[in-house]
């Protein structure tokens, strides 16, 4: 995607030494658009656990690269399988990572150590390609939903002609969670880019403010028309008529269809039941664990530092960067960083397949290959 007008992937191989891997830290956004260069395993592990690159499917590709960046060092079969265990170790929620360590692993394990640097960037890349071309398909399989709201809005009785559609998201689920394109937001952008007119609602998503500092940013350059909301407004808005349809993204979808997403996406979907919104789920099939069936039994939800909940950070009148404590140091914090919403208040998900059921059925149905 594209920022002011320059295109952008958030993770690429640095073009001039061709192996060390560049990524936008995201720490640093909206203030400052900073470039890291990552040149070992420590970095790279560093760089996932400390949300300097975050989002389930960049995750996945940045310890692709990771591993490969271990192998420089040493290709051997031990520190290979050190390695993949010390980058599968960084987060646990996002099932993506897993599963791009596992298939580096099986493509690497049948390779000779000598040989085994380049097949890792030659996987590390494609699986970088694949996920582009997956976003871009679940773009054009959730165009229609857009569409056909507009189209509904523009035939409603008492509406101005050219009224955009509304949509909720929750976090970050756009180009920056991804290489490109986004999961939640290829749609959106694709809307965007077609004409359609339309207006998202940012949830600011706290308590790391994925939505008002990633989401809000990369919606903005790129021309996107979007407000900032309160983690609490959606309801108030739902009711109001004010949403005509959310869509999210998702850090694992059990086979049964139960998705877990950043902390507060259940508590949307729920509104979104009460108020007839449609809620989707959009997600490349590398976020699909078929191992597990119950979601809020079996994701496991990583639990984060309390001074994520208890501190503020951003930029003062000053224009330095401040973080401030927002609570009495005196009361402790809890910080689950993931929620499960059950797939029964999922209206569908849209895959880089197409849209399906948030069902056991469905999903086999789309994915017989792999279920
Ligand atoms: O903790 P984060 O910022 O990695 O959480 C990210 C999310 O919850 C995203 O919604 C999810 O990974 C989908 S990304 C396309």
């Amino acid at each position: 995607m594209k920022i002011d007008g320059t295109p952008y992937r958030a993770v690429w191989v640095d073009e001039g030494d061709r192996w060390s891997v560049r990524v936008i830290d995201q720490t640093k956004l909206p203030w400052s658009l900073d470039f890291l260069r990552l040149a070992t395993l420590r970095q790279a592990a560093h760089a996932i656990t400390s949300m300097q690159i975050r989002g389930a499917p960049l995750i996945g590709v940045v310890a692709a690269y990771g591993l490969a960046l271990a192998l420089r060092d040493d290709p051997s079969t031990d520190a290979m399988e050190r390695a993949a265990a010390q980058l599968a170790g960084t987060r646990p929620t996002a099932i993506n990572l897993r599963w791009a360590l596992d298939r580096m692993l099986t493509r690497l394990r049948n390779t000779l150590a000598g040989q085994r640097v380049a097949a890792a960037y030659a996987e590390a890349a494609a699986i970088a390609e694949e996920d582009v071309e997956q976003n871009a398909a679940i773009g054009r399989h959730g165009l229609p939903l857009i569409q056909q709201a507009a189209e509904a809005k523009a035939g409603a009785e008492g509406t101005t002609p050219g009224q955009p559609v509304n949509i909720l998201t929750h976090c970050n689920a756009g180009w920056l969670a991804t290489v490109d394109w986004g999961t939640a937001l290829a749609p959106i952008y694709m809307a965007h880019d077609a004409g359609v007119p339309v207006h998202v609602w940012v949830d600011e998503t706290r308590p790391r403010n994925q939505g008002a500092a990633l989401t809000a940013w990369e919606l903005g350059r790129h021309g996107v028309p979007h407000t900032v909301i309160s983690d609490n407004a959606g309801g108030h808005l739902m009711q109001h008529g004010r949403v005509d349809l959310a869509i999210v993204g998702a850090d694992r979808v059990t086979r049964t269809g139960d998705a877990a997403n950043k902390i507060g996406t259940y508590l949307k979907a729920l509104a979104a039941h009460d108020n007839k919104v449609p809620f989707w789920v959009a997600v490349p099939s590398s976020t699909i664990d078929w191992t597990v069936s119950d979601g809020v039994r079996d994701i496991p939800i990583e639990e984060r530092d309390a001074t994520e909940v208890t501190t503020v950070t951003g930029r003062g009148t000053d224009g330095q960067l401040a973080t401030v404590r927002v609570t009495p140091t005196s009361s402790p914090a809890a910080n689950p960083a993931f929620d499960v919403t059950p797939a029964r208040l999922l209206t569908g998900l849209i895959t880089e397949r197409g849209r399906c059921e948030a069902t056991a059925e469905s999903l086999q149905a789309m994915f017989r290959d792999r279920a």
